[in-house]
């Protein structure tokens, strides 16, 4: 006889399971050429708050937040068809970013004294994963049933040997939308040989709503009192530099627009801002907020790891329509890359990225969303 408890537990989980199914539509998003079928999964929350994502590369095609009028506009850039996040998203619009998040120096690392050479994507480094990372592969889709908070799991194989990195890895990203409007991203990964990972989320968000409108509006404040100074080929120099009395001081909100284009060989660099910042303290926590005056939304980031790699989209190049329409022009949206610092297999400097048989990588980053009126 089925006792009282686990008659109320199983009651209990059929209610969960009913509520995720309802708050997670799927439906169908497009074929590649390789004749793979896409799904789009809508996760809603009580507020009406939406966010759109795509077993291809496991992007978020669209995410949307209030205004201080309350009104839900989508807050990502992205292309308008599908054919374009199969083919040629150069800009890695919305995507997981892995095996490595980042660019690796010469495409080349040693692990476990042996020497390994990656695919060579941003010559002469490997930046993001290599030609085709984890971006443009299809991911294994799964509604997850009998969470608290309705999730997507995500899963990705990632065979020994691809784009020359060792190990099979399977890796899993988990996509949740709590009634407190926070989109929560929560990576995991195994393998099966020595490896080096680094996963990490690469939204270009844009709070004012208008896609062809600069960010340079936006105001952004980060808990970090040092940043990474990179070298001609955007790779770490090995050192950390205070942002003390430089246009890379953040711990007091300021408009992205300010320092931008002052005199400064690290901004000229990477032609705006694309750099990591080291993080202050360590476990979950509040590491920066963008905020957009006008609209009064406001993004606050949390996270558990060590770094963030701000990118003021200085490489966008008006190439494409954006979903308001007119073109992705340059700094029209910031990425802000939860990550391990770039080039890490390569620093001797870096915490570890390396990844062994028998553990598990766990990393967990929050986007939460509200309003503020200055
Ligand atoms: C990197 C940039 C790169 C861009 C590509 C960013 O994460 O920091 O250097 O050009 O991704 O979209």
């Amino acid at each position: 006889m089925i006792s009282e408890i686990s008659y109320l537990t199983s009651i209990n989980k059929k209610t969960k399971r009913l509520k995720n199914m309802e708050n997670i539509q799927i439906s169908e998003y497009g074929t590649t050429d390789k004749e793979e079928n896409v799904k789009k999964y809508t996760l809603t929350n009580k507020n009406g708050m939406t966010a759109e994502i795509i077993n291809y590369g496991a992007i978020v095609t669209s995410l949307t937040a209030p205004d201080k009028n309350g009104n839900y506009e989508d807050v990502v850039l992205g292309f308008v068809e599908p054919q374009d996040y199969f083919n040629q998203n150069s800009y890695f619009y919305g995507a997981i970013i892995g095996r490595f998040a980042n660019r690796i120096a010469n495409a080349a690392f040693q692990l476990e004294g042996k020497n390994y050479h990656l695919t060579e994507n941003n010559a002469p480094n490997h930046l993001h994963g290599g030609k085709e990372g984890f971006f443009n592969k299809v991911w294994i889709a799964e509604v997850l049933a009998e969470t608290e908070i309705p999730t997507l799991q995500l899963t990705y194989e990632s065979p020994d040997g691809e784009e020359g990195y060792p190990g099979t890895v399977i890796a899993k990203v988990f996509y949740s939308l709590t009634d407190d409007n926070e989109l929560i991203i929560s990576y995991e990964a195994v393998t099966d040989r020595a490896t080096i990972i680094n996963l990490t989320h690469h939204s270009y968000f844009n709070l004012s709503g208008r896609f062809t409108e600069s960010i340079t509006d936006h105001e952004l404040q980060l808990e970090a009192d040092q940043f990474i100074p990179i070298d001609t080929f955007s790779i770490p120099e090995g050192r950390f530099q205070d942002v003390e009395g430089s246009p890379f001081d953040f711990r007091i909100s300021k408009l992205l627009g300010k320092d931008i284009d002052t005199e400064n060989e690290q901004l000229k660099r990477a032609n705006g801002y694309d750099h990591c910042f080291v993080l202050t303290g360590s476990g979950m926590r509040r590491t920066g907020t963008l905020y957009h005056p006008e609209s009064g939304r406001k993004m606050e980031v949390f996270t558990d790891q060590p770094g963030i790699q701000v990118y003021t989209g200085n490489f966008l190049d008006g190439k494409h329509t954006t979903k308001t329409g007119g073109k992705n022009m340059v700094r029209t949206g910031i990425c802000l890359e939860t990550q391990h610092y770039p080039d890490a297999p390569n620093q001797i400097n870096f915490p570890s990225v390396k990844l062994f048989p028998g553990e598990k990588y766990q990393t967990k980053t929050i986007y939460k969303f509200s309003v503020e009126e200055k």
